[in-house]
């Protein structure tokens, strides 16, 4: 694990839902109406988590079967227990983006949700998804537009964070992940061997009922910026939470945009 990454937390299925599982999940709707893959087909889910996802091909897609993995043993068990359809084979399992357990050609479609950018070899990941692909299947996966500033509500974290302690600023996710950009994502699965890819920028609103609700998923610890949270000593918590207060305007509401890149292509 990289220095920048050592607070990708990823195991508590219940507080990753709560910080970014109700806006995964929106996104994945928007994502699959834009993707427009076949009904009846074989799909892979490649990091699944907590199966965001996955609910929604099972929701909207028609799916006839979906291998979901994921690296996380907690989230794999979260979504084993959450999802389940008696028409449809399933199959959740604990594995490396890295090294896919599937034969090749054995699959119609194969997405990835927000992941891609966390993988150490991203390029092997990519060619991993396009070696379990059928000829014609569709390859697929999005990310944040970490990049691009499409992610308002960890920018405002990040922002706050780095004005009490510079040394956050490392850790953001903008700066982590500049390929993250729409010809950052085109190079990439060009060097992975993708044929021609169509990409599209997909938008949701992250509205937050009030500043309670937009601060108490940082401090679950879930994903990179709630874990640097909770690395904090609690006087520095508190003073970063009143820095990020003021920041966003107060108590009230607050609303963001949160934007991906989605691309495609038929292998
Ligand atoms: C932001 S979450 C996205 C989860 C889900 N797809 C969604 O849309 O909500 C990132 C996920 O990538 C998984 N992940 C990170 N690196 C991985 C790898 N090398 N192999 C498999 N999964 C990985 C994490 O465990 C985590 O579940």
């Amino acid at each position: 694990m990289t220095s920048t990454a050592r607070h990708d937390t990823w195991s508590a299925g219940e507080h990753y839902e709560r910080y970014m599982g109700r806006w995964s999940r929106q996104i994945a709707t928007r994502y699959l109406d834009w993707l427009d893959a076949p009904r009846d087909a074989a799909w892979l889910d490649l990091g699944c988590g907590t199966g965001a996802l996955t609910q929604t091909i099972l929701a909207r897609a028609a799916p006839r079967s979906i291998v979901a993995i994921d690296q996380s043993a907690g989230f794999v068990a979260h979504a084993r227990a959450a999802i389940s359809d008696r028409h449809v084979r399933m199959r959740f399992e604990v594995a490396d983006a890295q090294k896919i357990p599937l034969d090749d050609a054995s699959v119609d479609v194969a997405a990835s949700a927000l992941v891609i950018n966390f993988v150490p070899d991203r390029v092997q990941a990519l060619r991993e998804m396009k070696r379990v692909v059928k000829p014609g299947g569709l390859i697929s996966f999005y990310v944040w537009d970490y990049a691009g500033g499409g992610m308002g509500f960890m920018t405002a974290f990040w922002k706050a964070a780095i004005a009490l302690d510079p040394k956050a600023e490392e850790l953001g996710e903008g700066r982590r992940f500049p390929f993250c950009t729409a010809d950052g994502l085109k190079a990439l699965a060009a060097e992975a061997g993708w044929p021609a890819v169509t990409l599209a920028p997909i938008q949701i609103e992250a509205r937050f009922s009030s500043f309670e609700d937009y601060w108490q998923p940082f401090t679950l610890g879930a994903g990179p910026a709630p874990g640097y949270c909770v690395s904090l000593p609690e006087d520095k918590r508190a003073a970063l939470k009143a820095r990020l207060k003021q920041e966003v305007g107060g108590d009230g509401p607050v609303s963001f945009v949160a934007r991906a890149w989605a691309l495609k292509a038929h292998a």
